[in-house]
């Protein structure tokens, strides 16, 4: 399998790469830090059938689509690069919100305007996108991060309907709390903190299944599916209290 991997260089993109490399695929790793890339290649090349390396910012979205043209064929591109701003009762200002959506969601369109075509030329690939439990219930302190998630899960149930006939799979993953460089940051407790490894392992079944929509960790995933039941006036006492 040939794989796009962005925001490859750490976290869960970084844990991608090692668990999709084997003797079958080609990858290909996309991120700003080339030496964490050209790191993450030397572990890896012995294990993987090739890896190229993509050095770029998804925000700079001309550059980001001519490396997009570039690429001759693929079978699945892993739409994983993202930020969060932390938790911050401020509001927050406008640039770096504007940020956060040019790396969330906004690149993710950029990527797939050029690969999607492509994709419909072969009438196979595979699109997943990393999402987050975070897109299911807005922290107050967290406006930008949910939001853009939560536009992407829109994003990505359009992208689905519309490319079924085409081959076209689309795959969307919330994940709850994995270590990483983004989670180191927070410093309050985050409730089912799953490890890299483990995380990503759920992930890459998830997506070998196929699954549209794949929310985890269960229990995690049960409790604010269970808070967005409730009737609103409960569900902001108790989203209030958390805060
Ligand atoms: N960890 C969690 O608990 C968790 C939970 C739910 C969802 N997620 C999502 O999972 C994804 C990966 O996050 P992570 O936790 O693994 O965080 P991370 O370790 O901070 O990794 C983020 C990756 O995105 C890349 N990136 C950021 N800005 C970029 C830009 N402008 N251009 C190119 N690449 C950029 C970074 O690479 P460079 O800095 O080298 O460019 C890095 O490789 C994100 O979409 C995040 O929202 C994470």
């Amino acid at each position: 399998m040939k794989i796009l991997i962005t925001g490859a260089s750490s976290g869960i993109g970084a844990e991608l790469a090692r668990q999709y490399a084997s003797s079958n695929n080609e990858l290909i790793l996309l991120a700003r830090r080339e030496e964490k890339l050209q790191a993450l290649k030397a572990e890896l090349l012995p294990h993987a059938k090739s890896i190229k390396l993509l050095i770029a910012d998804v925000t700079l979205f001309e550059e980001l689509q001519e490396k997009m043209k570039a690429i001759d064929t693929l079978d699945m591109v892993i739409l994983n690069a993202g930020i969060s701003l932390g938790h911050n009762a401020e509001i927050t200002p406008f640039k770096e919100f504007k940020k956060l959506y040019d790396v969330n969601l906004l690149a993710n369109h950029a990527i797939l305007e050029v690969l999607l075509p492509k994709f419909q030329a072969q009438k196979s690939g595979k699109i997943v996108f990393i999402s987050s439990l975070a897109s299911l219930i807005s922290m107050p302190t967290a406006k930008a991060y949910s939001s853009s998630k939560r536009a992407l899960n829109a994003y990505a149930e359009a992208v689905r309907y519309k490319y079924k006939k085409d081959g076209i799979k689309v795959i969307t993953i919330l994940p709850g709390f994995i270590r990483s460089e983004l989670t180191d940051k927070n410093s309050f407790h985050m409730p089912f903190l799953l490890d890299t490894n483990e995380g990503v392992r759920r992930i890459v079944d998830a997506i070998a299944k196929e699954k549209r929509f794949y929310a985890f960790p269960l229990r995690f995933y049960l409790i604010i599916s269970l808070l967005n039941f409730l009737p609103q006036y409960l569900r902001d006492k108790i989203v209030n209290f958390i805060n």
